[in-house]
């Protein structure tokens, strides 16, 4: 028979606690704390300096345009990493434990791009790593593909809390960086893993059932496309085993074009 433990256990899981943040209790019930003074205070040595104040959390679209002209700097894939690293107009990046920038081979043909970062990736500021890349690695397996034959990367590079979806806000502030890592890789062939990733870079709005076994271009800044395939996301097939009988036949597509040279 469970225990009290376990029934407690059980109904933090379906609460949604997916994991221990701290060693230390945290009291949610005790007052605030009081907030910050701002400006001189008598008995405060330091003169006051706007400049010296913790700046504060950019609004969306001057954490986009802050996004594309820090991406558009970076001339190859090390100082998009960087520049990611520095950047602070994604407010996930706070909750996240690390950055999960990218995984695979940069000169790979294929570049396949998930959706966000969970609790495995965000402990190994990897993607795909968890229960879901198990399933992608057996899959990409099936046509000949490992780690070493593709570059792996997410529209999202931080981890929502709790895995939730991420809002328009994180991938409008994410999406430059991945366009940039797109054009500084210029894969032969484009995999949107599940449909966030090929709705925010295709600009669709279907669920992946209508959007996969289609064939679609990427257009770069520069005028020139890409071709794109989409793929039902590992998770949802995890979910829907019965859908591995189309996900075989998204991976054939893959297979193929990359045979068509
Ligand atoms: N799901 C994704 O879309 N990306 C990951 O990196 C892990 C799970």
């Amino acid at each position: 028979a469970p225990t009290a433990l376990d029934s407690l256990l059980a109904w933090y899981q379906e609460m949604g606690v997916t994991e221990l943040v701290s060693e230390q209790p945290v009291d949610h019930f005790a007052p605030p704390p009081a907030p910050p003074r701002l400006g001189p205070q008598l008995s405060d040595p330091r003169p006051f300096s706007p400049t010296a104040a913790q700046p504060l959390p950019l609004p969306l679209d001057d954490a986009a345009a802050s996004a594309r002209e820090l991406a558009a700097s970076c001339q190859n894939l090390v100082e998009l990493e960087a520049a990611l690293a520095a950047f602070d107009g994604c407010p996930l990046k706070e909750t996240a434990i690390s950055l999960c920038f990218a995984d695979g081979n940069p000169a790979a043909e294929v570049m396949l791009i998930g959706e966000a970062p969970g609790a495995h990736e965000d402990r190994q500021g990897k993607p795909f790593v968890g229960p879901s890349g198990k399933l992608l690695d057996r899959m990409l397996a099936c046509i000949g593909l490992d780690r070493s034959g593709v570059y792996i990367t997410n529209v999202i590079y931080w981890r929502p809390p709790g895995n939730r979806s991420p809002t328009a806000a994180e991938i409008a502030a994410c999406q430059p960086f991945l366009e940039r890592q797109i054009e500084l890789l210029r894969p032969r062939l484009i995999v949107f893993v599940g449909s966030i990733a090929a709705r925010a870079l295709l600009g669709l709005t279907e669920g992946v059932t209508k959007l996969r076994g289609r064939d679609y271009r990427y257009q770069l800044a520069d005028g020139s496309s890409l071709p794109a395939l989409v793929m039902f996301h590992p998770a949802y097939l995890l979910r829907q085993p019965a859908q591995k009988r189309l996900a075989w036949r998204d991976l054939l597509a893959i297979r193929r074009k990359l045979d068509a040279g």
